[in-house]
């Protein structure tokens, strides 16, 4: 099991999303965050205008996927459509999963995805 986390630009949110639920991948997890990569302090789009801020809004998904297989398809999606090829497009982790608890049935592993 892999878990993908990806950081992507809020208005790619929807793309990202309908892209995701295109290719079958169910089960995500999102979350509104705040975060820098390498222009920490230096001046980065946000919403087509110029500023200089030290921390900038982003969109987070996680998606815990069975296979590697799986995780590839979803990285290669979610690179597709947030690419914008400008700075500050984000970045994905990808995790090496241990286990998965599906609280309603006890069930692990695998069969609780
Ligand atoms: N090393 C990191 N650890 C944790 N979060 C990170 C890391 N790098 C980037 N992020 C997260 O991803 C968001 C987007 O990063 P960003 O795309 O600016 O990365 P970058 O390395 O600066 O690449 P680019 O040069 O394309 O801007 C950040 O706001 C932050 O939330
Ligand atoms: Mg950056």
């Amino acid at each position: 099991m892999k878990k993908v986390e990806a950081i992507v630009r809020p208005e790619k949110f929807e793309e990202v999303k309908d892209a995701l639920q295109k290719i079958d991948v169910h089960g995500i997890t999102v979350s509104q965050v705040m975060g820098c990569g390498h222009q920490k302090g230096q001046v980065e789009s946000v919403r087509g205008v110029d500023v200089e801020i030290s921390m900038n809004s982003k969109i987070k998904f996680e998606i815990v996927v069975s296979t590697d297989e799986w995780a590839e398809k979803t990285i290669k999606v979610i690179q597709e459509v947030a690419c914008t090829g400008n700075i500050g497009d984000g970045k994905i982790f990808v995790y090496d999963l241990e286990d998965v608890v599906r609280i309603r049935t006890g069930e692990r592993g695998v069969k609780a995805i």
